[in-house]
């Protein structure tokens, strides 16, 4: 990863990049309107500062956020200088600011950001965390295009003021990648047992993080049988990770369920060739969980986490469960299955009543690219969020943006309720009502038994992928709801 240091002064850069922003008050008076510097900024050599203020104007710059300007100084230090636009300097106006300028400098080696004097913390973190979201690339597949961008120096005048800024911006950005990496991870390698392996690996220098992984046979023998039919038509056998995070001292206890399926063929319900491309993002739901879970331990977050991870790989072959099999989850509730592309729920319905019965929680949280609808319903940035508790789901809204990444509250209308009869088991798993998020929480709703209240569930099939570079996105897996989870675990400590 970048790494970003703060440094009290500039060392004579080679690259130098300077924030600005939108001079309302002087198009208010009548001025020309172009973007200005801030106040405060350090002192640098040879009026780099007055040449910035010029170029701002000279070069038609908004100081929009996100808006970058590459003035280029032959045989001049520094011999680039970056005008890079802030907005209205908020958190997120940096954070786009951070990312534009991950872009911008790719190129370079060593990049150098003033800040003025009064920044505010979050102005830090939203930059930090645009710089190192913006420069991430899946190992694999675009290792041509790695920046050359390894360190960047951010000049403040107290460093030491903003160290856990910076560590808690690193933290939710290593996490971030992380899950990227799982997500990203094509499904001939991505399966249940690897991905299991991938948390232990990230535990093994933990003592203080428990794992335990169930294999079929322990599966079956405590009655998983919602994960036990998506895994039984795969040669990869399904796990059940449990990871738990408790920490002396912890008030809260939060259960995080995240949706693990390696590869999504449909099964027999088989999926045409264009919706099945991508499904190897299928566990989006289970990295981001992992790497919250992860992410909290690594900041001693004083709350305790306890993660499952359903995962299992629906596949197609004479082992697999066919549409109209009755199975039966964990705890003994029925259902009757649709259609086998609905296979989520059902590996989902089986933790979430596991950890009603057995962990007992004070919140319980699921993440899931659950269905196609969420896109439907609300574009490609926006998880769909789920809730009865009207607390719960303003904290979680809140803290998601907060974290730079969206979500939209939606509905759990009772009287959608009755589509989930069956006449042979106790649900249905895939009503055809239409709503298909919608029904999707509905269901998974009546698996939280009495903590009904206390439940919280977020589709982000569509937010957990970006077809191209976008901001502090880069093409592929986005690692869609770590920041967001790691906010809001943040605010319960
Ligand atoms: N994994 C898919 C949902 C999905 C679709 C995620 C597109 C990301 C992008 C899920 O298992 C699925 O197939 N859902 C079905 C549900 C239907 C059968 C009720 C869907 O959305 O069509
Ligand atoms: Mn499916
Ligand atoms: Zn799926």
């Amino acid at each position: 990863m970048l790494a970003i240091r703060l440094v009290s002064g500039p060392e004579r850069p080679d690259a130098l990049a300077v924030p600005i922003h939108p001079a309302r008050a002087a198009e208010a008076e009548g001025g020309t309107g172009a973007a200005t510097l801030p106040a405060g900024l350090p002192a640098l050599d040879d009026d780099v500062l007055a040449e910035a203020a010029a170029l701002a104007p000279a070069a038609r710059a908004t100081g929009r956020a996100g808006e970058v300007h590459v003035h280029l100084r032959p045989a001049r230090t520094p011999g680039r200088l970056l005008l890079a636009g802030v907005g209205d300097g908020d958190e997120a106006g940096w954070r786009a600011a951070g990312a534009a300028l991950a872009r911008a400098a790719a190129s370079e080696t060593h990049l150098t950001i003033v800040l003025p004097g009064d920044v505010a913390a979050g102005a830090v973190r939203g930059l930090t965390e645009g710089l190192l979201l913006a420069s991430y690339r899946f190992r694999v597949t675009e290792a041509g295009d790695r920046p050359a961008l390894t360190d960047v120096d951010v000049v403040v005048t107290d460093p030491a003021g903003f160290a856990d800024v910076v560590t808690a911006a690193e933290v939710t950005a290593r996490m971030t990648h992380l899950a990227r990496d799982l997500t990203n991870t094509p499904s001939s390698v991505k399966n249940p047992q690897w991905f299991a392996e991938q948390v232990e690996a990230a535990v093994a220098d933990r003592p203080d993080l428990h794992l335990r992984v169930r294999e079929p046979d322990e599966l079956a023998a405590e009655g998983f049988g919602g994960i036990l039919a998506v895994g039984g038509g795969s040669a990869s056998g399904p796990r059940l990770v449990e990871l738990d995070w408790r920490p002396a001292g912890a008030r809260t206890h939060v259960v995080l369920v995240g949706k693990g399926i390696t590869f999504d063929t449909g099964g027999i319900s088989i999926k045409p060739r264009a919706a099945m491309k991508l499904m190897r993002k299928d566990m989006a739901g289970a990295a981001a969980v992992v790497a919250a879970t992860l992410g909290a331990a690594a900041l001693r977050l004083p709350v305790r986490i306890t993660t499952l991870v359903p995962l299992a790989e629906n596949a197609i072959s004479g082992s697999a469960f066919r549409p109209g099999d009755v199975i039966t989850h964990y705890g003994g509730i029925t259902s009757e299955t649709t259609n086998s592309d609905a296979e989520g729920r059902l590996v989902l319905a089986d933790a979430l009543a596991y950890a009603v019965a057995e962990l007992k929680p004070d919140l319980l949280i699921d993440l899931a690219t659950l269905t196609g609808a969420n896109a439907v319903a609300l574009g490609k940035r926006t998880g769909a969020l789920y809730s009865d508790n009207d607390e719960l789901a303003a904290d979680l809204l809140a803290a998601i943006d907060a974290a730079g990444e969206a979500a939209w509250r939606m509905p759990l209308p009772a009287d959608y309720v009755e589509h989930l009869g069956s006449e042979v088991a106790d649900l249905y798993s895939a009503p055809s009502q239409g709503a298909g998020s919608v029904l999707a929480a509905l269901y998974l709703r009546e698996f939280t038994g009495d903590l009904r209240q206390r439940w919280l569930h977020i589709d982000m099939s569509a937010p957990s992928w970006a077809d191209g570079d976008a901001g502090e996105l880069s093409r592929g897996a986005t690692g869609w709801g770590v920041r967001g989870l790691l906010r809001w675990l943040g605010t319960l400590a």
